[in-house]
């Protein structure tokens, strides 16, 4: 295959996890042990929600992708916090990356290293944070500049959690083109850190809230192809081919595996 041919594909879920107190069975069957756990650490119930739907959505998906049970799905974290998924060998690569924010929780999976983030738009000081962290963005010209910072926001966040190095940049240095629904690469962004191989895309995901996805890896050739979903909590699990047989070992034997590049 040529770099013309080159496609980076990217799955998006959104999942709503509004008027719920706990996940619905099908979906807790998925939830890793240790993921649990960590939820507990939360304080507000809201954000141990979203965290284990996060977490047991992210093992469905990759079960899925990966045509294993859940269980075959180890997932690590990296030295900065970003999720690596274990796969059973032989399959990937497989990145993955998560947000929650409300009573939203979005889950990204890609062949290429992925980045995704959701907030919650709410009301804030926009207009010192624009001059602290975006100075040289481009202005929201007649969109809402509330809104239009919160899409700055995470699409900044989604690419600095694609590249995984958490948020040490000098985030004034990230300028983006104004933000959009198709991929796009920065403008301008810190030497050395690995942005000027990534794209950014603006999602849907719903009133009250702004997102956005980011891949990198990629060159100026590459097409990325991303597809989005939204579920409600309860119709996820029916719609998903969890449990299709796999031809190897689906007793989660293989989960403590190395990531997968
Ligand atoms: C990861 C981070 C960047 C985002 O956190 P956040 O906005 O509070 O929360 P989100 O829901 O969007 O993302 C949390 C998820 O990011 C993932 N994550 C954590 N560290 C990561 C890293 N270095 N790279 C990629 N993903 C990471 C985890 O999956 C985490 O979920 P978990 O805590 O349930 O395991 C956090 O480190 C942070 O510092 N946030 C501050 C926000 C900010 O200043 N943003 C600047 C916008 S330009």
């Amino acid at each position: 295959m040529s770099a013309a041919d080159a496609t980076a594909e990217v799955q998006v879920v959104m999942l709503d996890t509004g008027r719920k107190r706990d996940l619905p069975p099908a979906l807790a069957a998925t939830l890793p042990p240790a993921e649990d756990a960590r939820a507990t650490t939360l304080r507000q119930p809201q954000d141990r929600l979203n965290r284990r739907v996060a977490y047991a959505a992210l093992c469905a998906l990759a079960a899925a992708r990966a045509g294993v049970a859940p269980g075959a799905i180890g997932i690590g974290r990296d030295t900065n916090g970003k999720p690596q998924l274990r796969l059973p060998a032989g399959i990937g690569p497989l990145h993955a990356s998560l947000a929650h924010a409300g009573t939203r929780v979005a889950v990204a999976l890609a062949d290429h290293a992925v980045g995704i983030d959701i907030e919650r738009v709410g009301a804030i000081d926009h207009q010192a944070l624009l001059h602290e962290y975006f100075p040289h963005d481009p202005e929201a010209a007649d969109h809402d500049p509330q809104t239009w910072f919160f899409h700055l926001w995470t699409a900044k966040e989604a690419l600095l959690k694609a590249i995984g190095t958490g948020l040490h940049l000098p985030l004034h240095e990230l300028v983006l083109h104004p933000p959009s629904p198709v991929f796009q690469a920065p403008v301008s962004w810190p030497a050395g850190s690995g942005l000027g191989q990534t794209r950014v895309a603006t999602l849907k995901p719903g009133a009250g809230y702004a997102a956005a996805v980011a891949v990198s890896g990629v060159d100026a050739s590459t097409r990325v192809r991303c597809t989005l979903r939204t579920w409600p909590l309860e119709q996820f699990h029916a719609d998903l081919p969890c449990h299709r047989p796999a031809p190897w070992s689906t007793d989660g034997s293989d989960a403590g595996s190395s990531p997968r590049k």
